[in-house]
């Protein structure tokens, strides 16, 4: 019986194209909330990730401004993101995107015909032009207010990753958020460069830094730059405390002191210095370490000064760090594009990056444990919390 030979079929080789790639054919990035070193790295990792899929990429100005008042950008609200377009700015502050505090899609401040201004929910909207533009899948690089939106956009069916920026460190769910050491660092050099000229005129240098309602910027920095007190919103000061700490370095002979006082602390029994609400925006905290100066000179009739650190903090080149965990989170978020996920968030858990829902990573505040061991070290080493 002859033998029936079938034909050797050739092997089909397949394009190296990845699972979600017949779905995905345009992405969009958004950076929204203050400005935090690392963004423009996050940009980076993730045009690249996904070009290097075969996706294109957009970036919507201003948050989501450019979607939602397209005629206030003349060259068009999407900036087309390309190999070009993310050269060489690993390194740069800011972002290339622009960002905004004052446009939450879910809180949109709208003026009313009798000239009040209001929030408006124009989510939906915002899920309709993201249709109209053929975006599939979007990236959406912020704090807890963008991430929050973030969580919206993908309950209402849009394909969402977040990746967690905040110099402020208070995102829960991952270990750190990029820009925060960067924060922390420029801080640190500020405190080393106070204390000769704290030292040279005998006096207190009282020293502002951001962080809004959690204290880390301030015990990082403060433990690392070797101040003598430490105030954070986490634990209520007394200021007689602090000149108590203060006049018994006197008795040791070291006449001259350095507070450091986020601007979210406050005094037992009193309030957080606030300097402004609006509509559609969070509170603006400012004022406290001034107060704290003002305080201290009146009960220790020392000489006291106050410096504000303020937004200097947002700029700069990112620290080494906080490069390489953007780089990593930009990636990560593509990839979790890729594997087909959605509404979930990037997030650092040494030695790796996970993902966890936004619903989770959005639900509290992080705020500094009191018996995290910084505290601990800080009190050994003897500095004051004003408690
Ligand atoms: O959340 C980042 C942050 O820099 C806070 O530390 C600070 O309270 C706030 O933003 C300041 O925001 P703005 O840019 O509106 O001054």
């Amino acid at each position: 019986m002859p033998v029936k030979v079938s034909p050797v079929r050739k092997p089909v080789k397949k394009p190296p194209v990845s699972r979600s790639d017949a779905r995905i054919k345009q992405i969009a990035i958004s950076t929204g909330g203050g400005d935090a070193p690392g963004l423009n790295a996050v940009i980076r990792a993730a045009v690249l990730s996904a070009l290097n899929r075969g996706w294109a990429c957009v970036g919507i100005r201003d948050g989501y401004n450019g979607l939602m008042l397209p005629e206030q950008y003349p060259a068009g609200g999407l900036i087309p993101l390309t190999r070009e377009s993310v050269r060489g700015i690993t390194h740069l502050g800011g972002t290339l995107l622009g960002t905004t505090n004052k446009g939450n899609p879910l809180r949109y401040p709208t003026q009313l015909k009798d000239g009040t201004l209001t929030e408006r929910d124009r989510s939906d909207e915002v899920v309709g032009a993201f249709r109209k533009h053929k975006i599939d899948a979007l990236i959406a690089i912020g704090g807890d207010g963008s991430l929050e939106i973030a969580n919206a956009f993908a309950r209402k069916g849009l394909r969402v990753i977040g990746v967690p920026k905040t110099i402020d460190n208070d995102l829960d769910k991952t270990v750190i958020t990029f820009g925060f050491d960067t924060a922390v660092s420029f801080a640190t050099e500020c405190l080393d460069r106070l204390h000769s000229t704290a030292q040279a005129h005998r006096r207190v240098m009282v020293v502002e830094v951001m962080g809004r309602y959690a204290g880390w910027i301030a015990l990082n920095s403060g433990v690392s730059g070797s101040a003598d007190a430490i105030l954070i919103p986490e634990i209520p000061y007394d200021i007689e405390r602090v000149g108590e700490a203060i006049e018994a370095r006197v008795r040791r002979g070291r006449d001259f002191s350095i507070v450091v006082v986020a601007e979210g602390a406050q005094p037992k029994g009193g309030t957080r210095s606030v300097v402004e609400t609006e509509i559609g925006r969070a509170e603006r905290l400012g004022g406290i370490g001034e107060k704290v100066a003002k305080d201290l000179q009146a009960i220790t009739g020392k000489d006291t000064r106050h410096v504000v650190l303020g937004h200097l903090l947002r700029g700069g080149t990112p620290t080494s760090f906080d490069r390489l965990l953007s780089l990593r989170f930009g990636a990560a978020a593509v990839r979790a594009l890729d594997e087909g996920q959605s509404g979930v968030m990037v997030a650092l858990d040494p030695p790796t990056v996970r993902y966890v829902p936004l619903e989770q990573a959005t639900r509290r505040m992080k705020i500094v444990p009191l018996d995290c061991d910084t505290i601990l070290t800080a009190r050994d080493l003897g500095i004051c919390f004003g408690d």
